[in-house]
């Protein structure tokens, strides 16, 4: 299906396992070509970039099943072919395997991963922490070709906490000879459960989910069972889906340690969130007030990825607020969207958006235009008055396994058409 039907109006109540992280499943996958022993990823999201992701594993001489509780990746004799197709045009985190290759192979070849709606993605960071390891770069028939003699560790100072350079770096680093220092690393949960994965492979990893990362390269990587970590992304998702439709719901296994900027924020906004032992409870307010000002940062702060989130929660709150979007350049692809349901919301400009709330929204024909904007309409249709049809759901699966049977569970009435 590639439309989600949603009748609004419906208080979400209930309880929602919440599936593993994408964001820590992508690099993870691409870190088991560094090892000629098997993996297998427990709690392993079937989401389409995980699917894409296996693709080109496979399509690198891997052996990857699914099975019921997880994935098996079996080593087989990497082929240094080159990454190209759609897998790795409409998918960043193809941009992984450029660390991994480069560890195992020596080279790496592959189209310039793409951009998206919601940024240029550029990839600089990357290349020039590679650079100092002693990778070249060149670019012949539009492919970014990767190649080096000696991987060797390096000082590296990142000029931002990216997350995929950081995952990268480490790819590249535990494989290199020597030590190699990350200051200013990206401090996401997903980085640190990539650090925890090869640290359970045998890598020699310090500072794990720390902005400082010593890594001593060289060690054999061996084969392992590893889970991966819930998605706090999916979590928060549900989190806003409860507070606009005025629900209270059980997120079971959310990981609430990694989610402080999200509850204060939902707290903020008058939601009530409790930490019980199956995961967090959120009991919806009354009304939402508006916070004033909401601003995204790199972890521990507010995660841009529920951005789109937070502006629906905030174009339903009593009051003005104003998101300022600091990490991606064009983040507020939904806002005419919303505004079309009855929203009044202005971008000031590309990365600030001020957000007075109305009393209602109404259902219409939304068009989903990327992952989590789309997630954010799914909500929005939720909470509107009437009937919602959202196209372009094949964005939404990309980060979500099973978004209309998760609503479902929690009383919505949704349908894929
Ligand atoms: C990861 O993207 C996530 N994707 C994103 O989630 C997430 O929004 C982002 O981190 C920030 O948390 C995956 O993990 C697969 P960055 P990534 O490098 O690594 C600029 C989702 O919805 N930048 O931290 O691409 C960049 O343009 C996705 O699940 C450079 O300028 O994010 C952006 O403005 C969306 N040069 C900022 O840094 C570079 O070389 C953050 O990018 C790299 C990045």
């Amino acid at each position: 299906m590639n439309s989600i039907q949603v009748h609004g109006g419906v208080a979400l109540c209930g309880k929602v396992c919440i599936q593993g992280s994408k964001n820590a499943a992508l690099p993870i996958l691409a870190a088991t070509l560094l090892t000629k022993e098997t993996t297998f990823l427990l709690n392993c999201p079937r989401i389409t970039d995980v699917h894409g992701m296996i693709s080109l594993l496979k399509s690198l001489g891997m052996k990857v099943n699914w099975e019921e509780n997880g994935v098996r990746i079996e080593a087989g004799e990497l082929c240094k072919g080159t990454m190209q197709g759609e897998a790795i045009r409409g998918m960043r985190s193809s941009l992984f395997l450029l660390g991994a290759l480069i560890a195992t192979c020596g080279e790496a070849t592959m189209e310039y991963p793409g951009g998206c709606m919601i940024g240029k993605r550029p990839i600089d960071i990357h290349l020039s922490a590679l650079r100092k390891m002693g990778v070249c770069f060149c670019e012949e028939d539009g492919l970014l070709k990767a190649k080096v003699q000696n991987l060797h560790g390096a000082m590296i100072e990142l000029p931002f906490p990216s997350v995929g350079a950081t995952e990268n770096i480490i790819l590249a680093a535990v494989m290199a000879e020597g030590e190699t220092q990350v200051i200013g690393a990206a401090r996401e949960p997903e980085v640190e459960a990539l650090c925890r994965y090869l640290m359970c492979c045998g890598a020699d990893i310090e500072g794990a989910g720390t902005s400082c990362l010593k890594i001593r390269g060289g060690n054999t990587l061996f084969g392992v069972e590893y889970r991966i970590p819930e998605d706090r992304i999916v979590a928060g998702t549900y989190l806003f889906a409860t507070m606009v439709t005025g629900g209270c719901t059980l997120l079971e296994h959310a990981p609430v340690g990694q989610m402080d900027a999200v509850i204060r924020v939902a707290e903020q906004m008058g939601a009530v969130c409790h930490m019980v032992e199956e995961g967090l409870y959120v009991q919806a307010p009354e009304e939402i007030k508006a916070i004033g000002r909401l601003q995204t940062k790199p972890y521990p702060g507010f995660p841009t990825d529920l951005q789109s989130m937070a502006l629906v929660a905030a174009s339903l709150a009593r009051g003005e607020t104003d998101i300022e979007e600091q990490i991606f350049e064009n983040r507020f692809q939904i806002v005419d969207c919303l505004n079309k349901m009855g929203a009044d919301i202005r971008v000031m400009h590309s990365g600030y958006a001020r957000v007075k709330g109305v009393e209602r929204l109404s259902g219409g024909l939304l068009e989903a235009k990327e992952l989590r904007g789309g997630a954010a309409l799914v909500i929005a249709a939720l909470a509107a008055e009437g009937e919602s049809i959202i196209t372009g759901c094949q964005f939404i699966y990309r980060g979500y396994e099973k978004i209309e049977n998760d609503l479902r569970e929690l009383g919505a009435r949704v349908a894929g058409v």
